[in-house]
């Protein structure tokens, strides 16, 4: 054999090795927790054959605790780009095998050189997080590795995608880089998230909890809101990060990818002129709305189990992607409370960051009042997402569908804080509160003082219907022009796509500053 045949034949038993990452033993063990391998992971996320690896024969650097005399070719993460959908985007998928993903210095580097190479060519980053959090063998070197990567995460928001996946542990440092960027997933049953697990939690607190409770993906994507989806499984996991991708653009310079639809932009929902219960009080279902007026009336959503009195979601219509936000009267009628807040704020900034139009589709009764709320700064939360939609530059297309009362109603995207085009249905009631409230403001003493509880109850109906004759309907904010037009429920969908259509050259900037000051 030549010698360049014999350098050829090691180069290839070096990237088998490479392949191998800690080895077949901890290969199974890893398969025993049920869960797949770095590989396998990219394998699963990207077009077939479309991966590039960098780094395969990078190793640590560390010698203490004789370090030196184990290593393993990739140093626990395995990095590079690939496609999905034909689009680029850059991966890095933390090796358990290799001393269970703990983060190194070199382990960091490989992941800051993908992060860098994203950024110049403007495509999105997708980690996949199994770790065990900072190398504790490496001390300090694997503190500022994090911290390499946290301040690329900080620069990269906004400018590019960034999706995490949390398919194992997650602990301590590990943690901050997925709550910088812009989607959790998790997987149930195999992830968890915390900054200290069961142990430390039950030596500093005396709180026992199991790691399930305390960081798993059911609490996270329900309790904590950390967690925008909680998938069944690894695969479903993945399909996420595919399906999510397919509404985003590369990066913050592109428009969303179009969609083409056989779903005709003129469909009439005739079931929308009958959705709206009679009475005030009863619910309706605002995802059949969602249904009814979107392409195929496929509606992607986020944060589907977390502050389910509103609805965050991407869908496509007339092929534009578009983020919808809706209040869920089925749910806490539909009230904006600190969670809902702030996790509709965010979606509304993720949206005008990467060029997507926002949807609105509004039923609020208000904000909910009460110690709770107003001890845990509702003021500051609900002052968020009135931040994001006043700062929003994207198209913004609202539809007020029944109820829209006071600083709720200007929170949910009011003409003044400049929407584009704001629609009602003539079931609408745009008012400073309902009619029970306004009364009760209004008129208490003047009807106690009525001794009979005959004439007392018709003087609160009259001034009850003097009031709703006056406010709840569309037509008093629709004399002002604060209401573009009231529509016909079963329109709505034509009308929005017509809106968005107009919208598509927007141009609209926010005075320069070095950056804005949101109420954190
Ligand atoms: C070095 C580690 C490691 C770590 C795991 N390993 N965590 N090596 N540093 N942080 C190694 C183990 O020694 C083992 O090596 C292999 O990975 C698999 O670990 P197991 O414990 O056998 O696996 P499992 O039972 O599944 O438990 C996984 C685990 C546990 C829950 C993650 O390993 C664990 O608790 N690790 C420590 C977590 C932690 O406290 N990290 C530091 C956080 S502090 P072998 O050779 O046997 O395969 C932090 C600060 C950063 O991150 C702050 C920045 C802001």
């Amino acid at each position: 054999m030549s010698q360049q045949l014999e350098q050829v034949k090691a180069l290839i038993e070096l990237r088998e090795k490479a392949r191998l990452g800690g080895g077949e033993k901890r290969i199974d063990s890893q398969h025993q927790k049920g869960k797949y391998t770095a590989r396998e992971r990219i394998a699963m996320l990207l077009d077939e054959g479309s991966f590039e690896e960098f780094d395969m024969f990078v190793t640590h650097r560390c010698t203490n605790f004789g370090m030196n005399k184990t290593t393993f070719l990739g140093d626990g993460v395995v990095t590079g780009y690939g496609t999905i959908d034909g689009r680029l985007v850059y991966v890095f998928a933390q090796d358990f095998t290799v001393f269970g993903g703990s983060l190194s210095e070199t382990l960091a580097l490989k992941i800051c050189k993908i992060m860098d190479q994203a950024m110049k060519m403007g495509a999105p980053v997708i980690g996949l997080n199994d770790s065990g959090g900072a190398r504790i063998q490496e001390g300090v070197n694997a503190l500022a590795g994090y911290a390499e990567i946290f301040q690329r995460n900080i620069l990269a928001s906004g400018v590019i995608p960034q999706i995490s996946a949390i398919l194992g542990p997650c602990a301590g440092g590990a943690v901050y880089s997925p709550a910088l960027t812009d989607f959790n997933i998790m997987a149930k049953g195999t992830s968890y998230m915390f900054l200290t697990g069961p142990a430390v939690v039950k030596s500093v607190t005396g709180e026992v909890v199991t790691q399930e409770q305390l960081g798993g993906a059911s609490v996270h994507a329900s309790k904590s809101g950390v967690a925008h989806f909680a998938a069944d499984s690894e695969e479903d996991a993945i399909a996420i990060i595919r399906k999510l991708l397919s509404f985003i653009p590369q990066n913050n310079m592109e428009e969303p990818p179009y969609k083409p639809t056989a779903d005709p932009i003129e469909r009439l929902e005739d079931s929308l002129n009958s959705i709206i219960p009679d009475s005030p009080n009863e619910a309706y279902d605002m995802y059949n709305v969602i249904g009814g007026i979107v392409d195929d009336g496929e509606f992607f959503e986020i944060h589907k189990d977390y502050a389910k009195n509103i609805i965050i979601g991407f869908a496509h219509m007339g092929g534009t992607s578009v983020g919808i936000v809706a209040n869920q009267p089925k749910y806490l009628a539909g009230v904006l409370d600190i969670n809902s807040s702030r996790k509709a704020a965010r979606f509304v900034r993720f949206c005008d960051a990467f060029n997507i139009p926002i949807v609105t589709l509004v039923d609020v009764p208000g904000f909910l009042p009460g110690t709770q709320q107003e001890y845990g700064g509702i003021i500051v939360h609900g002052a968020k997402l009135l931040y994001a939609y006043g700062e929003a530059t994207v198209p913004k297309v609202t539809v007020t569908l029944r109820k829209s009362y006071g600083g709720s109603h200007i929170v949910m995207s009011c003409k003044q804080l400049r929407g584009d085009i704001n629609y009602a249905w003539p079931t609408a009631n745009i008012a400073v509160m309902g009619a029970d409230g306004a009364v009760e403001v209004l008129y208490s003493k003047e009807i106690k003082a009525i001794e009979d509880p005959e004439k007392r109850a018709e003087l609160a109906a009259e001034k009850k219907k003097e009031y709703n004759d006056l406010f709840c309907n569309p037509y008093k904010a629709a004399s002002y022009g604060y209401i573009d037009d009231v529509i016909e429920p079963r329109n709505t969908r034509f009308r929005v796509i017509r809106a968005l259509e107009q919208l598509s050259t927007k141009k609209l900037t926010n005075p320069a500053k070095k950056h804005d000051n949101l109420p954190l």
